[in-house]
């Protein structure tokens, strides 16, 4: 595919005030693969169905692919740096890795338009998927999250948000595309009212009131946004986040939806060691004796252009010959996963 013809999905799309995050597994057998394969150029048409509604309510779906599916699915070659979600496991602190084959994100300014879309793409793909976990984000006053703190502030914006979160000439062929990678945490949310407010904004680093960040000298090293700082060469590296709010008060839920896209995953993957490991190690976030992460999955989502010129009718990857020109891959589990597409692995 031609640079000039990559079109991105609009993974670098404006904060919205409701999302859905849906994450569902792919039915094995070839009917499924042969409907998902369908479905991927179908999805632009339904989102203008259904947004065309209410073009203010600005309805945007990205899609993501996980590893195995995309072994199953789609064959090489694969995206460079598609694995799957690698959990973590430090003290009492546990990133889990959860299964999800597909990841739906859609965001509008009503949630009456991303229910629609989301009850459209579960009718559409019928008995190829099962759901396996859907949350329902609300924006929750000045785009605060259920903790009382503003989430976002440090998003890049514009050309740098294209920068952080698109892959670029390091993986020519998936270009425009962008790595997700999700976690849905839940809160102790009486534990953390409980503390003083200056203890909260010292785990932060953020001022609550006013959102303004902490000064160096009294920031400490284990803040959440000290150790999800990363520089590489002199040079901070960033990821486009779009956490959500969702729960529900009488089931005393009350959660953060973590929504984090990157040219490379490994930038994700570095904030989730600092965070659950510590920079140094036991030097971890303390977010996280509050918040526990009950999901976590790692997807790819291909540039639009890619997922609409995918042919229906590919043969299955076991039959396709070996792809010469798949990329080298760049790490161990990466190369394992490159091999797959056999169906004993599936
Ligand atoms: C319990 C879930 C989480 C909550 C409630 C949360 C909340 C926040 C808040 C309030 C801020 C400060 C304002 C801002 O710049 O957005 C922030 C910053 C940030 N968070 Fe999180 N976050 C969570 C999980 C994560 C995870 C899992 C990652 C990455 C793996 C992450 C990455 C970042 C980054 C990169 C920043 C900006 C740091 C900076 O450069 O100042 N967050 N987060």
């Amino acid at each position: 595919m031609s640079e000039a013809a990559v079109e991105p999905q609009p993974v670098v799309g404006p904060l919205t005030r409701a999302a859905i995050f849906l994450v569902a597994t792919v039915t094995p057998g070839s009917d499924s693969r042969a409907a998902v394969r369908a479905f991927c150029g179908d999805l632009a048409g339904l989102v203008r169905a259904v947004g065309f509604r209410d073009p203010e309510g600005r309805l945007s779906c990205i899609m993501g692919i996980g590893s195995d599916a995309w072994d199953r699915l789609i064959g090489p070659p694969r995206p460079a740096e598609l694995h799957p979600f690698r959990e973590i496991r430090a003290g009492e602190r546990h990133a889990v890795a959860t299964p999800g084959d597909l990841l739906f994100h859609i965001r509008a300014e009503r949630m009456d338009l991303c229910f629609e879309l989301a009850t459209q793409i579960l009718a559409r793909l019928g008995p190829a998927v099962a759901p396996v976990d859907e949350a329902q984000g609300f924006r929750y006053f000045d785009e605060r999250d259920l903790l009382g703190f503003v989430d976002g502030t440090e998003n890049p914006a514009g050309g740098a948000a294209s920068e952080a979160a698109l892959v670029g000439a390091e993986d020519a062929g998936f270009a425009g595309g962008s790595y997700a990678i999700v976690q849905k945490y839940l809160h102790d949310l009486a534990a953390w009212n409980a503390l003083p407010t200056e203890t909260q904004e010292r785990i932060i680093g953020r001022a609550k009131l006013s959102d303004v960040e902490l000064d160096d000298a009294v920031k400490p090293s284990s803040a959440h946004n000290a150790l999800t700082q990363i520089v590489e060469n002199g040079r901070q590296i960033q990821i486009l986040r779009d956490n959500m709010p969702f729960g529900s008060p009488a089931k005393g839920e009350f959660g953060t939806y973590f929504m984090g896209y990157a040219r490379s995953p490994r930038t994700i993957e570095q904030m989730l060691v600092n965070m659950f490991v510590g920079r140094p190690p036991g030097n971890y976030d303390r977010l996280l004796d509050f918040s526990r992460a009950v999901t976590g999955g790692l997807f790819f989502a291909p540039a639009l252009s890619f997922l609409e010129s995918l042919p229906v009718d590919a043969p299955p990857p076991a039959a396709a010959a070996p792809s010469p020109s798949t990329p080298p891959s760049r790490d161990g589990s990466l190369g394992i996963g490159s091999l797959k597409g056999d169906p004993d692995h599936e």
